[in-house]
C-alpha cells in the first residue's frame, strides 16, 4: 500500500482485530498492557510485524513511515541489509562470553576516533545505565554529593537523573531556583542531592552552581532536550555551564543518548565544547540494547581496577558481541558525508513544516535540528520547561493527530508533533508527511 492511500483504523478497532486481541492478552500479564510507556496509544497500541528500510508492516498487514525510528535509536531505519548480514554473522559465532571480544575494542576505538572528548569508553545495555555510570563516576572523582540536571530534561531511570523531569505547575516553585521533585518510589532524600536548573536562565544557573559549588559532583546536560521540547539553548549558554563547571572543579556531563545523531563528531562538537563526561546510547547500538559512558582519560580513570579503582562496573550482558556488531555496521554506514544528507534533509522537513503552518496560518514553531524536529502549537515565546505548558505534551489534539497520520500511513509520537528521520528516507517521504499533517490539521479543526 501506498503511503498517500488511507487505511481506516476501523479495521484495528474492530472486535477480533489482530492488535486489539494481542493487547486483550498483553493486559491481562502486563499492567497496563505494555512494558514500556512509550509505547503506549490510545485505546490501545498498534502492534509491528516487520520493519524494512523507513517502513513499518503492522500485525493487519498495513504498512506506514516509521517517523519515530524506536524513538530516535534506529538512524539506517529497519532490518539493514549490513548490518542483519553483520549481526547474523556474529549470532552464529555465539552470543555472550564471561570474555571480551575483539568487536568491543573496533566500536571504542571507532567513537574514541570520532568523538575529540571521549579518550575512553565503557558500555552497558541502555542510556539510563551509561547516565547512572556517569554520574557515580563524577561523584568518585570529586568526592561530592549533588549533582545538577534541568527542570523537564529526561534522562532516563536513575532515581537522581529522574527529578523534576516533569513536575506539574503546583509543585514548580521559583523560575530561577525550580524545585527538585523526586518521582513516586523514589525516596525524597533524593531531591536534596539534585539541584534542579532553569534552562536558559543563565544568571540563575550561574548563581545556584555557585551557592552549591562545594556539593556539585556534576552538571547533567543534554544540548537540546526532548523533554524541554528541543528549545535550543540561547548562544552562550552551554558555554557558560562549562565555564562555571570548570571554574569549581565541577564535572560537566553531556547527555548525547539522543543527540549523538546530531554529528559524526558528537552533539558537543557541532556547540564547540568539551564535556569532561559523554553519555552514549540509542544509534550506537545499531537497533540492539546498548548504553556507553565515555570521556577524558582523567575522569574515566575511576573505573580502572589496574589503578585507584573507584566507580565498581560490572553487567552480564555489558558489551555484548551482537550489540556492537550491529552497532559497528552502524556507524561505519554513518560517514561524515551520511550525516550531511540526512541532516540536510531534517533542515528539509522542518522548512516544509514552517511552510504549512505559515500557509494555513497556524500558530506553531518548529524546534529541533539535525535529523530531528518537534513543531509546538503556539506563538508564545518559547524559552524553558514552563513555557511549554498548556500546548505540548498535554495538548489533547496529539492523540488525534496521530490517529490520522496512522490512516494516512505515517508513525508519528502521540505526545507531539516530535519525528525523527532515517537514512532510507528521501524527499518524497517527507514531502508526503508534511501534506498529510495539513491534511490531518484541517481534518481535525
Ligand atoms: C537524553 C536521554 N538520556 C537517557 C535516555 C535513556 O536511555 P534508555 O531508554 O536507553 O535507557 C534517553 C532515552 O530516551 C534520552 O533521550
Amino acid at each position: 500500500m501506498k503511503s498517500t492511500e488511507v487505511r481506516s483504523l476501523e479495521k484495528y478497532k474492530a472486535p477480533g482485530a489482530a492488535s486489539r486481541e494481542l493487547y486483550e492478552r498483553a493486559s491481562r500479564v502486563m499492567p497496563g498492557g505494555n512494558t514500556r510507556h512509550s509505547v503506549a496509544l490510545a485505546p490501545y497500541p498498534i502492534y509491528a510485524r516487520s520493519g524494512s528500510g523507513c517502513r513499518i508492516t503492522d500485525v493487519e498487514g498495513e504498512e506506514r513511515v516509521d517517523f519515530l525510528n524506536n524513538y530516535t535509536s534506529l538512524i539506517l531505519g529497519h532490518a539493514h541489509p549490513r548490518v542483519t548480514e553483520a549481526v547474523e554473522r556474529r549470532v552464529a559465532l555465539g552470543t555472550a562470553f564471561t570474555m571480551p571480544t575483539p568487536e568491543e575494542v573496533e566500536l571504542a576505538e571507532l567513537i574514541a576516533g570520532r568523538v575529540a572528548y571521549v579518550e575512553q569508553i565503557r558500555f552497558c545495555n541502555s542510556g539510563s545505565e551509561a547516565v547512572m555510570l556517569a554520574i557515580k563516576a563524577a561523584r568518585a572523582f570529586t568526592g561530592r554529593p549533588k549533582i545538577a540536571k534541568f527542570e523537564g530534561a529526561y534522562h532516563g531511570l536513575y532515581d537522581y537523573a529522574e527529578v523534576s523531569e516533569g513536575p506539574t505547575p503546583d509543585d514548580w516553585g521559583d523560575a530561577n531556583a525550580p524545585a527538585s521533585i523526586t518521582e513516586p518510589g523514589t525516596p525524597a532524600s533524593v531531591a536534596q542531592d539534585v539541584v534542579v536548573l532553569p534552562w536558559n536562565r543563565p544568571e540563575a544557573c550561574r548563581k545556584l552552581i555557585e551557592q552549591h559549588k562545594r556539593d556539585l559532583a556534576a552538571v547533567l546536560v543534554d544540548p537540546m532536550p526532548l523533554g524541554i521540547g528541543m528549545i535550543a539553548p540561547r548562544p552562550g549558554f552551554l558555554e557558560l555551564l562549562r565555564e562555571e563547571t570548570a571554574r569549581h572543579g565541577i564535572l560537566l556531563i553531556a547527555d548525547e543518548v539522543l543527540n549523538f545523531r546530531l554529528d559524526y563528531h558528537g552533539a558537543f562538537h557541532v556547540c564547540g565544547i568539551t564535556p569532561d563526561l559523554a553519555t552514549f546510547g540509542k544509534i550506537i547500538g545499531g537497533g540492539f540494547p546498548v548504553g556507553g559512558v565515555g570521556g577524558s582519560r582523567r575522569a574515566m580513570s575511576v573505573f580502572d581496577h589496574t589503578g585507584a579503582l573507584k566507580v565498581h562496573h560490572g553487567g552480564t550482558f555489558n558489551a555484548n558481541p551482537v550489540t556492537i556488531t550491529a552497532g559497528l555496521e552502524t556507524m561505519r554506514q554513518m560517514t561524515p558525508e551520511a550525516f550531511d544528507r540526512l541532516n540536510g534533509l531534517g533542515e528539509y522537513v522542518r522548512n516544509g513544516l514552517r511552510r504549512l503552518f505559515r500557509d494555513t496560518g497556524r500558530p506553531a514553531q518548529v524546534c529541533g535540528a539535525g535529523s530531528m524536529f518537534v513543531a509546538h502549537l503556539t506563538a508564545e515565546e518559547l524559552t524553558d520547561f514552563r513555557s511549554l505548558r498548556g500546548f505540548s505534551r498535554t495538548n489533547p489534539i496529539y492523540t488525534g493527530l496521530c490517529h490520522k497520520m496512522l490512516e494516512y500511513g505515517f508513525i508519528l509520537s502521540p505526545r507531539g508533533v516530535f519525528g525523527c528521520l532515517s537514512t532510507p528516507m528521501t524527499e518524497a517521504e517527507l514531502d508526503a508527511f508534511v501534506e498529510a499533517l495539513g491534511r490531518a490539521f484541517s481534518e481535525l479543526s
